[in-house]
C-alpha cells in the first residue's frame, strides 16, 4: 500500500494568518507560532509517511497559505482541475501548483476565469470511485461542477455548505473506505442532507456533533483503516473503531487558526478511475428575464435571495439599470440547480416574481393527461393568485378562474385549448394538468417604484395600529366604498361573530342598506348573533346596551336557531315579520346575496348554514367572482379562506385584533391589502360616520 498511495504536502516554511478569508482566521492575524506549526506539521508529515508516499512541492514565500495543498487542484487518474481560488488572496497560488501538476505529466484543466473551485477541499471522491461529491456556496460555483464532470468523467453530487465555519467541504465531510462516511449533518440544507441519506446507508452514516466537528473530526486523511485527525471526543473513537477504524490524532491546532486541518494539509494525487464510471451532472442551468423596477422595488434582491436560499445559484449575465426614475430594468439571470428537482422549486418561485424566459428559450408547457379523476399527475405546477399564462402549441393562454393552491388544466375544446385554474378534487378525465415549469409566466403589474408609497395604508408590520392610522385606514377605504358603489362595482364582506360582539352589527347593517355590500360571506354564528341580537337584545347572553350578561342568556342563541328553524329559513322569518333587523335583515331586504358555510362546532346549524363544505366553498367563488373589494371582519377562518380563492388584482382590507390574521392577509403585496389591526366595532363605527360625511354635502345638494 506504501507504494501505491502518494500524497502531496507542502512545507509551513512561510505559513502564517496574514489575512481573514474564513471565520476561523478572525481574530487570528500573527497569531500562531511558526516554531509550533513547523512542529506540528512535521508530526503529521511523518505519520502520513508511514502509510503513503509523500511528495513535497516547494513554499513561497508571500503565499502563506500553500501549506494547504487539497485546494492545489482535483486529481482523478491522469488529469486534473486546477483550482480557481475565490479570494485574491490565494490567486497567487495557482502557477506554483500549475507547475508542479505538469512536472508530473498530468493533464491540467483549468475552469474558465471567474468560475472559483478549489480544489479537493470542495471535492472529494467516494472512496469506492463511484461518484464525486463536490461543495458549493462559499468558495466553489454550483457552475463549475458540470466542467468537473466533462473533463474527469465522473458523475458529481453536487452538496451545498450552508454554515460559513465549515466553508469547504472537506471541513464536514470525509468518505471513508468501505463507503462509510464522517460527517457534520448540520453543515448542510435540507436537500443535501436528503441526498446524502439517499447515497450513503444508514449504518455507513458517522454523524458527528458540533464539538467534534469544530476540533476539524472531518478534516481527516483516511488511509485504509487509519484515520488521521487533529483530535477526536472518546464517544467518535468508540464509534469509529466499531466499525474497524483506528483514529490517530495529531494536534494541528495552530493551522485551524487559518481554518484548515490534517485534509486540508494534504493532496491524494494517486486516484485510480474506476473504468465502468462516467460522467453524469444532474446540475441543470436555465436563462430568465427580469423586467420591471427591478432595484428600488428590491425585486432583483428578493430573485437572487430565492435562487440562493433555494439550494441554486446564479450569474447576473446582462443588467441595464433604467435611467430616469419611473423607467425600469431589466436582467437575464443564469439560474443553476444541483437537479431538476431543485431547479423546479426555485422557478416555480421566480415564476412567481414575474420572471420569464428569453423569447429565444421559450417552449410549450409540458402536459400530462388526468388519469384519474380528481388526481393531478404528481409534479403539477401549483397556481398563485397573480394572474398566469401557459403556452400551448406555440400559443399563451391566460388562465381562468385564476386562484392559488390549483392546477391548470387545458381541456381542447372546439374552437381551441382553454386553461383553467381547477381544484385538485375538479380535474377530469379529458382534461391535460400544465407540469414541470416551462411554457409558464405571471404576469405582474411592474412594481411601484417605491415600496414606501403603500406603507401608509399597510402597516400591517406586527403591533397595534395607533389610532390616527386608524383613521386614515378609514378615510382611504371609506373613498373606496363609496367610489365603488357610484359606479356599480362590488363589495364583498366575510364577517366573524366578533361582529356582532362588538357592537358592530348596527353599523355593518347599515351598510349594507345603503347599498355598499354585494355579498356576504360568513358563518352560522355571525348569523346567529345578529339575529339574536335583533330578536333578544343579546349577544352571546349579554345586554349589548348595558354590557351585561343576561339571566339564562346562554340559552338565547339556541331559542333563535329554533326559531328560525320552525320558519325554515332567514328569508322566511324576514317575510313574516319574526325578523325585524340587523345585518342579516338588510341582506334579505336588499337582495344581498350570502352564503353561510358551516363547520364543526356550529349549534343547529340554521337551515341557512351550508354544512356540505365542498358545496359552501363553490358558493363562495361564486360570489366572490368579479369582486373589486372585499372587507374582512374578523374571521380567521373565512378570511383566509377567501383569500385562498381570490386573485391578484383583488383589494382586501382586513381588519382583525389579532396582528397574526392581518399578516397572514398581507403577503399578497402591499398594493393591494390594507391590514389593519384594531377593534372590528370601532372600525365599522368610524367607516360609517366618514361614509356620513362624505356623502352629507351631496344629499344637502340633492335635497335642495
Ligand atoms: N486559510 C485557508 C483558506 O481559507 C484554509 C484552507 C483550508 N483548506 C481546506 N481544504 N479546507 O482558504
Amino acid at each position: 500500500m506504501k507504494d501505491s498511495i502518494r500524497i502531496l504536502m507542502c512545507p509551513p516554511d512561510y505559513y502564517d494568518v496574514d489575512y481573514v478569508i474564513n471565520p476561523w482566521m478572525e481574530g487570528n492575524i500573527h497569531k500562531s507560532s511558526r516554531e509550533r506549526a513547523v512542529e506540528q506539521w512535521q508530526k503529521l508529515y511523518h505519520i502520513i509517511k508511514e502509510h503513503a508516499i509523500v511528495d513535497l512541492i516547494k513554499p513561497q514565500k508571500g503565499w502563506p497559505d500553500m501549506v494547504f495543498t487539497a485546494n492545489a487542484g482535483l486529481v482523478l487518474g491522469e488529469n486534473v482541475v486546477l483550482s480557481r481560488f475565490y479570494h485574491k488572496e490565494r490567486q497567487g497560488e495557482e502557477p506554483y501548483f500549475k507547475a508542479w501538476f505538469e512536472s508530473q505529466g498530468f493533464n491540467v484543466y483549468e475552469l474558465p476565469k471567474d468560475l472559483p473551485f478549489e480544489g479537493a477541499g470542495d471535492a472529494l471522491l467516494d472512496r469506492e470511485g463511484r461518484w464525486l461529491w463536490a461543495g458549493y456556496g462559499f468558495r466553489s460555483e454550483l457552475d463549475s461542477h458540470p466542467y468537473i464532470a466533462k473533463w474527469l468523467d465522473i458523475e458529481v453530487v453536487s452538496l451545498q455548505l450552508v454554515d460559513e465555519r465549515f466553508y469547504h467541504l472537506d471541513t464536514c465531510f470525509c468518505p471513508l473506505n468501505d463507503g462509510y462516511l464522517l460527517y457534520y449533518p448540520p453543515a448542510f440544507d435540507f436537500y443535501s442532507n436528503r441526498i446524502i441519506e439517499m447515497r450513503v446507508p444508514e449504518e455507513k452514516r458517522i454523524a458527528i456533533k458540533e464539538a467534534d466537528a469544530v476540533n476539524f473530526a472531518c478534516n481527516a486523511v483516511n488511509l485504509d483503516k487509519i484515520v488521521i485527525m487533529n483530535k477526536a471526543s472518546e464517544e467518535l473513537k468508540q464509534r469509529l473503531a466499531e466499525v474497524g477504524f483506528t483514529v490517530v490524532s495529531t494536534p494541528l491546532t495552530e493551522f485551524i487558526k487559518a481554518g484548515g486541518a490534517a485534509k486540508c494539509l494534504t493532496l491524494r494525487v494517486t486516484e485510480p478511475v474506476q473504468p465502468e464510471v462516467h460522467a453524469n451532472v444532474p446540475v441543470e442551468s436555465r436563462i430568465i428575464h427580469l423586467e420591471g423596477h427591478l432595484l428600488d422595488s428590491g425585486l432583483i434582491s428578493r430573485a437572487l435571495d430565492i435562487v440562493v436560499e433555494g439550494g441554486g445559484s446564479f450569474q447576473v449575465l446582462n443588467f441595464n439599470l433604467g435611467e430616469q426614475r419611473q423607467s425600469t430594468s431589466s436582467a437575464d439571470v443564469k439560474v443553476s440547480a444541483p437537479s431538476h428537482a431543485v431547479m423546479e422549486e426555485i422557478l416555480s418561485r421566480l415564476i412567481d416574481l414575474g420572471a420569464v424566459s428569453l423569447p429565444e428559450d421559450e417552449r410549450d408547457a409540458r402536459l400530462e393527461p388526468v388519469v384519474q379523476a380528481g388526481v393531478a399527475p404528481d409534479d403539477f405546477y401549483v397556481t398563485t393568485i397573480y394572474p398566469t399564462e401557459v403556452r400551448v402549441n406555440g400559443q399563451w393562454l391566460r388562465v381562468q378562474n385564476q386562484r392559488m393552491d390549483a392546477a391548470i388544466a387545458i381541456k381542447y375544446e372546439p374552437s381551441g385549448p382553454v386553461a383553467r385554474c381547477k381544484l385538485l378534487r375538479d380535474l377530469e378525465i379529458g382534461e391535460y394538468v400544465v407540469t414541470d415549469v416551462v411554457g409558464i409566466r405571471t404576469v405582474r403589474k411592474p412594481e411601484s417604484r417605491e415600496q414606501r408609497n403603500s406603507q401608509e395604508f399597510s402597516f400591517m408590520s406586527g403591533s397595534v395600529s395607533s389610532e390616527r392610522r386608524v383613521e386614515l385606514v378609514v378615510e382611504q377605504v371609506a373613498w373606496e366604498l363609496r367610489q365603488i358603489r357610484d359606479r356599480g362595482g362590488k363589495v364583498v364582506v366575510t364577517a366573524g361573530p366578533v361582529v356582532i360582539h362588538t357592537g358592530g352589527g348596527e353599523h355593518l347593517a347599515r351598510l349594507i342598506r345603503e347599498g355598499y355590500v354585494q355579498a356576504l360571506l360568513g358563518g352560522n354564528a355571525i348569523a346567529v348573533h345578529d339575529m339574536e341580537q335583533a330578536m333578544m337584545g343579546t349577544s352571546l347572553g349579554v345586554d349589548m346596551k348595558r354590557g351585561v350578561a343576561v339571566r339564562g342568556g346562554h340559552r338565547h342563541h339556541l331559542k333563535v336557531i329554533n326559531t328560525i328553524r320552525r320558519y325554515g329559513s332567514i328569508a322566511a322569518a324576514v317575510e313574516k315579520g319574526v325578523l325585524k333587523s340587523g345585518v342579516m335583515y338588510e341582506c334579505v331586504k336588499n337582495n344581498v346575496p350570502f352564503c353561510l358555510a358551516g363547520s364543526i362546532r356550529d349549534d343547529g346549524p340554521l337551515p341557512d348554514t351550508q354544512m356540505d363544505l365542498i358545496k359552501a366553498q363553490e358558493e363562495y367563488a361564486r360570489l366572490l367572482k368579479g369582486a373589486d373589494l372585499i372587507l374582512m371582519l374578523s374571521s380567521m377562518l373565512h378570511s383566509i379562506g377567501v383569500g385562498n380563492m381570490t386573485p391578484a388584482g383583488v383589494k382586501m382590507v382586513c381588519v382583525d385584533i389579532n396582528p397574526a390574521v392581518v399578516t397572514k392577509l398581507s403577503d399578497r403585496g402591499s398594493l393591494e391589502s390594507i391590514g389593519v389591526v384594531t377593534d372590528v366595532g370601532l372600525f365599522l363605527s368610524l367607516l360609517v360616520k366618514q361614509l356620513e360625511q362624505l356623502t352629507a354635502p351631496y344629499q344637502v345638494a340633492q335635497t335642495r
